[in-house]
């Protein structure tokens, strides 16, 4: 039997880790939180796939596509978690578990970060922990899945 497979989403300005801002994001580059995601979802006897897109319409179609196929999604919008409705709905049309995930902690940030329109549909937010935020979103992930 295949393994389980959990599509980590990356949204806008995430290919710029470790370049952009990191006193507030770190100095790790998107890879290296891939290959972090990607070594805890191993662990656990999951298979990690990952898309990174800047166009709200591609993480659409990646959230569709995963519908029936994959068995739970992690999810860090981006500046998309603060007003992309069309992600809220397309998320509220998978099946699985979906765990937003935040490098930073935005609840104490700017005003205008303190809303998601993400975390109505998701099953949890692992934010504020930086670079291991990866590991505990696959741990969270596969606690979940186990239930
Ligand atoms: C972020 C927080 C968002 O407010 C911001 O727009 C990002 C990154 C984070 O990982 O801390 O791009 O999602």
């Amino acid at each position: 039997m295949s393994e389980p497979i959990v599509l980590l989403l990356s949204g806008p300005n995430l290919n710029l880790l470790g370049q952009r801002d990191p006193e507030v994001y770190g100095a790790q580059t998107l890879q290296e939180h891939q290959a972090t995601a990607e070594k805890a979802a191993a662990a656990h006897g999951l298979t990690l796939e990952h898309q990174q897109s800047n166009h709200e319409g591609e993480l659409v179609e990646a959230i569709h596509a995963a519908r029936g196929r994959c068995a739970a999604i992690v999810i860090n919008p981006g500046a998309f978690t603060h007003y992309a409705w069309a992600i809220h709905d397309a998320l509220a049309t998978f099946e699985g578990p979906i765990i937003e995930l935040h490098l930073s902690n935005p609840a104490a940030r700017e005003p205008w970060r303190h809303t998601s329109v993400v975390a109505p549909v998701a099953s949890g937010t692992v934010a504020g922990f930086g670079a291991l935020g990866y590991r505990l979103a696959l741990d969270a992930t596969a606690a979940l899945l186990k239930q």
